[in-house]
This record gives structure tokens, sequence and C-alpha cells, in this order.
């Protein structure tokens, strides 16, 4: 299973790219209430949001969890960590006992805390070696996930 949340779609892509290549099932966090395109704007809230620890309502749960042993979780780095959708999504769903394979995409300023902080929200949970990609590059991203499935096996 393949989670992630993105805003722009340079995550959504870097999704749909590692499930083509495991075959697996997707799920896009949505949150409710959608963040302006500005970028000033979405900046400002993004800003607050971490500060204030604001978790958005989202659209839809994941219902069938149990079903997926491994779990592929996307995040586009905002302001040094997690975008605060993709905490919602932890806070809101039980991953205890699975094995999450973080990833994030970041504008120039690498994971930062992404991946801390998804291991601090996921004490229950084996979590992999992230991986950082800038944009959606396919070759680095193939050899990171067959490092990562090597690992599984
Ligand atoms: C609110 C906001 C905060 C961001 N903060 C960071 C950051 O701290 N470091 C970084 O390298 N890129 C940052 N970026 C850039 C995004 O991480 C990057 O463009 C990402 O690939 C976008 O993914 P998406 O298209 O799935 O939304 C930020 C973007 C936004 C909108």
């Amino acid at each position: 299973m393949v989670v992630y949340y993105s805003y722009l779609g340079i995550t959504k892509a870097v999704a749909e790219f590692i499930q083509e290549k495991v075959d697996g099932d997707i799920f896009e966090i949505e949150p409710v209430d959608q963040y302006p395109s500005s970028y000033s704007a979405v900046l400002e809230l993004a800003n607050k949001e971490l500060a204030s620890g604001h978790k958005p309502t989202l659209r839809k749960r994941l219902e069938n969890i149990d079903n997926y042993g491994v779990i592929f979780l996307g995040s586009p780095v905002w302001c040094g960590t997690i975008a605060p959708a993709v905490t919602s999504f932890l806070s809101t769903h039980d991953l205890s006992g699975k094995t999450i394979i973080p990833f994030c995409t970041h504008g120039g300023g690498g994971e930062s805390n992404t991946f801390r902080d998804i291991r601090i929200l996921t004490p229950g949970s084996t979590v992999f070696s992230g991986g950082s990609f800038m944009g959606n590059p396919k070759r680095e991203i193939s050899t990171w996930l067959e490092i990562q499935l090597k690992q599984k096996s």
C-alpha cells in the first residue's frame, strides 16, 4: 500500500511510480479544507499549523488498513517536516506492527526532520530508512526502492 499527501503533485508522481513498481494499492491523504494556491499563503498557513500542532480533518479514512503489512508513506517536506495532513493520517490510523517505508520530496532542503518525525509518531511500527527526492528522479527512486524491497524480504 502506498499512502501519500501531495500539494503540488510531485509526491503524487513519486507515489504513483512506487505503486507501479511494487504493484500495490494507493491511497491519497486529502484534507477537507483545501490549502490556498498562492505559495506565500500556504507557507504562512503551514507555519501556523505546524507551530500549533493543528491536524487538518481528512476527507476519508483508509478503511482496510489491516490488509496491509507494509506501507509506503510519502509527504512533501513542509518547513522541515511532514505536512500536517500526514500527521492527521498517522494520528487517526493504527500502524502498529506494520512496516513503514517513508519517502519525501523537497525543494532543495533535503529531508530535514521528516523521517525523524514519522518515527516519533509511529512508535509501534518498524520504520525503514527513508527515500528523500528532489522532484521525481526515477532512476534514484528505483535504486532506493530495490534496497528497501531487499531489506523487507
Ligand atoms: C508550505 C511549504 C513548505 C515547504 N517547505 C520546504 C522545506 O522546508 N524544505 C524544502 O526543501 N522544501 C520545502 N518545500 C518545497 C516542497 O517540499 C517541494 O516542492 C515538494 O516536492 C512538493 O511536493 P508536492 O508537489 O507533492 O506538494 C515547501 C513547500 C511548501 C508548499
